[in-house]
């Protein structure tokens, strides 16, 4: 087969900077142990709701005084469908599905991850005073558009921390 000359070269270019893109995310994957964000904590999605971890859902405080939100989507609501948070203050988001994927996206924030059965999306976020629309972008069936929630975030002076015995997570 009669190859042409710059034809060659190009093949050559092009397969080196393959091997240079293939290499070097191999290298960020398995040497330096990058990955897409994500929390990789994973959960049996048959039992997600009586997991200690989400047999509670809502905001608790942990003995540093950081506040996290358990939060379970599933066909087609978000548990609970409403959170009251402190302004201001970081709050730690953690997300399961018992059944289909759902997008938790907390509508004009950098607030959202995908919520997939088997596994616990985590971020940390924090928002000032307002009301937020948390919306499922995901699509998840015929219910798909009926999934809302809502984020009360108040002042932090008004903030009430729930009961100490109410938190889930350790
Ligand atoms: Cu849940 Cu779309």
């Amino acid at each position: 087969m009669n190859v042409d000359l710059y034809e060659r070269i190009w093949m050559w270019g092009v397969g080196v900077m393959l091997a240079v893109f293939f290499g070097s995310t191999a290298v960020a994957a398995i040497g330096s142990q990058i990955h897409p964000p994500s929390h990789v904590e994973t959960i049996d999605p048959k039992t997600a709701l009586t997991d200690p971890r989400f047999r509670r859902q809502g905001v608790s405080v942990d003995e540093r005084g950081r506040v996290h939100a358990t939060v379970v989507g599933l066909m087609f609501t978000w548990l609970p469908a409403e959170l009251t948070l402190p302004a201001d203050t970081p709050v730690t988001f953690h997300l399961t599905s018992p059944d289909v994927i759902h997008g938790y996206e907390i509508v004009r924030t950098n607030g959202q991850a995908m919520v997939v059965p088997g596994y616990i999306s985590q971020f940390t976020t924090q928002f000032a005073p307002g009301e937020y629309l948390v919306a499922c972008n995901e699509y998840c069936g015929v219910g798909h558009h009926m999934m809302a929630a809502r984020l009360r975030v108040v002042p932090k002076g008004r903030w009430q921390a729930p009961a100490r015995e109410a938190a889930n997570v350790q």
